[in-house]
């Protein structure tokens, strides 16, 4: 059975924004982040907490937007990604955006941020109903009385949920063109509501296999 780690490795950061699992969505389609974008507060008063930097994909919009952003996360790997985006940006936009490499749930600052944005369905890769609560608690904490929480809320495909085990094969090719065959075991449990994802990716010409876990907590009916 493979291990279920929290933080992204680098293969996952490398093809986090190429996959159909991760965030070939987001990267494609703007209205995840165009809705962020739209209910911000005025970004002259005060920074934002993002909870999880993931590869950047709402960080770097926010900061062109003229946002001064704090974004955690714990994964070194996907930092260096977002590192790498922000050298092809203006030093206006890379000032706005400060990297802490941390636990989420280990940040501590005396800062009250005007807004927290929890995107990529962090609150969800959270899998654990006390954990949960115990972040959102912690925004509270973070947060100012008149601040801004926006948060994602991922709907998975409902027969999965319905169907309780379900195996999956599909392919995605990375900005460089290698492509993987990404083979995705879904294993449902409703009692806890979690939402077990256990992928195999295939590079395509080398064979070579990756081996990953992530659990999910669907927080609907
Ligand atoms: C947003 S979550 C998962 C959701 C993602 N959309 C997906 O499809 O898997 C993935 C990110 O959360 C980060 N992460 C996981 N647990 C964390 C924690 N306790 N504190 C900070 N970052 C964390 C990982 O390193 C990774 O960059």
């Amino acid at each position: 059975m493979n291990e279920i780690k929290t933080d992204y490795d680098s293969f996952l950061a490398e093809i986090y924004d190429y996959s159909p699992y991760f965030g070939k969505e987001r990267r494609e389609k703007d209205y995840a982040t165009q809705f962020y974008l739209d209910n911000l507060p005025d970004k002259n008063k005060g920074k934002i907490l993002e909870l999880v930097t993931c590869t950047g994909l709402l960080t770097i919009p926010m900061a062109r937007a003229g946002y001064k952003i704090d974004s955690i996360d714990v994964s070194p790997a996907v930092h260096e990604i977002v590192r790498r985006k922000m050298a092809n940006e203006p030093k206006k936009v890379i000032n706005n955006i400060t990297l802490k490499c941390c636990n989420a749930f280990d940040y501590q600052t005396e800062y009250i941020y005007s807004a927290i944005v929890i995107p990529d369905s962090f609150l969800h890769a959270v899998a654990d109903k006390q954990l949960q609560e115990e972040l959102l608690k912690k925004c509270y904490k973070l947060l100012d009385d008149k601040g801004t929480l926006i948060i994602d809320i991922f709907v998975p495909w409902e027969d999965i949920i319905s169907k309780g085990d379900v195996k999956q094969c599909t392919r995605f090719r990375t900005e460089q063109g290698e492509l993987y065959i990404v083979y995705t075991h879904h294993l449902i449990n409703s009692n806890n509501q979690t939402h077990r994802f256990d992928f195999v990716h295939e590079a395509y010409k080398s064979k070579k296999k990756f081996y990953h876990t992530i659990v999910y907590r669907y927080m609907y009916l």
